[in-house]
This record gives structure tokens, C-alpha cells and sequence, in this order.
């Protein structure tokens, strides 16, 4: 059984840390305490050594969570983690009277699609060039939905 925590401004150096090593497009220390200082809810694992193993972001729309950020360190991939964040994140949401969790991911993105589609989540819809590529390009996202 996961532990689920609340992370914050403490964090956020752990959890660059991270991003730069999994998104070739991080976000940014401001991206993160911007969403804190929203009152944005962060959850994360953390390991024996207090070392945080994987996080998500999650902004409330009215009856909606949109999911911002979701990660696990690249030494704790293929391990469950994903799957763990999102069952939490369902019983998070369907505690708390949330209809639905929306989010955005690259199209190239496989693995993440391929976590959201086991866990519940389908597409439906696109932003074209919604994320910046590499070279001055753009690349769409495809956006998914799960109903809690
Ligand atoms: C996408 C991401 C979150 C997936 O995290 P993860 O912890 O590796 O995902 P999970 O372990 O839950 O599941 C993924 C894979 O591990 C497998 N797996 C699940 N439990 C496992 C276990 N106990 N042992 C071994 N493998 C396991 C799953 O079957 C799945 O296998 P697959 O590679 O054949 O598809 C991670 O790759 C990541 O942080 N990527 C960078 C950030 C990112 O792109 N985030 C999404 C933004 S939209």
C-alpha cells in the first residue's frame, strides 16, 4: 500500500530535479510554485531516504481535476508508480465529488498514453501544436478524459 503525501515549496528543487531528467521540455521552479501559490494540490511518493519517487499536479475546474504534471524519477520507471498515481487520483477525485480527471499529453508520448489508456482515461479530442518540439516545430496533444 502507497503513501500518498501533499509536496510544496520544500520540494520543489527534488522535483526539478526530476523533471529535467524525465521531459525534454521541463517545467519551470516558477510553473511550480505559480501553481502552488494557486493552491494547486501536489501528491507525491517518497522513499525511505525522504527522496521524493514520483509526483502529479492537479488543477480543479468546477466538477473537474486537470491533470498538469506527472512523473516518476527515471531510476523508479516500470516499477507501478504511474499505475499507483492514478488509482489514488481516481479515489482523490471521487472523494471529493469530482465528475471527471482531464488531461494533455504529446502525441509521441506512447508510454504515458499507454499508462492513461490502462487506467481508464480515453482521448477525446486534439490541440494541434498545442507543445513545443524540437527545431522550432510543434507537436499536437492528444486529450484524454477519465469519468470518475
Ligand atoms: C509515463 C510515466 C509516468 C510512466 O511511469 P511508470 O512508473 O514507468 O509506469 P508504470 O510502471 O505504472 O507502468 C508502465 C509500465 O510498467 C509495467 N509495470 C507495471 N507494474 C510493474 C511491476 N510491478 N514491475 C515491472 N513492470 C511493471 C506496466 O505494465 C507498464 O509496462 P509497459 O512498459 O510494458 O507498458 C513515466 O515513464 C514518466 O515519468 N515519464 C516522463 C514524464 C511523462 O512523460 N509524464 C506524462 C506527461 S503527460
Amino acid at each position: 500500500m502507497y503513501e500518498f503525501v501533499s509536496l510544496g515549496f520544500a520540494d520543489i528543487d527534488q522535483i526539478l530535479t526530476i523533471e529535467e531528467m524525465v521531459y525534454s521540455h521541463p517545467w519551470s521552479r516558477g510553473n511550480f510554485s505559480d501553481s502552488l501559490m494557486n493552491g494547486y494540490d501536489v501528491f507525491g511518493l517518497r522513499d525511505s531516504a525522504q527522496q521524493i519517487i514520483c509526483y502529479f499536479l492537479l488543477m480543479p475546474v468546477v466538477d473537474e481535476l486537470h491533470l498538469l504534471n506527472f512523473a516518476v524519477r527515471k531510476e523508479s520507471q516500470k516499477q507501478g508508480y504511474a499505475s499507483a498515481m492514478l488509482t489514488f487520483m481516481g479515489n482523490y477525485a471521487k472523494e471529493r465529488g469530482f465528475v471527471s480527471i482531464l488531461l494533455e499529453v504529446r502525441c509521441s508520448n506512447y508510454r504515458a498514453i499507454e499508462v492513461y489508456l490502462q487506467g481508464g482515461f480515453h482521448e477525446i479530442g486534439r490541440r494541434k501544436a498545442y507543445y513545443p518540439a524540437g527545431d522550432d516545430t510543434r507537436e499536437d496533444a492528444i486529450v484524454m478524459r477519465r469519468i470518475c
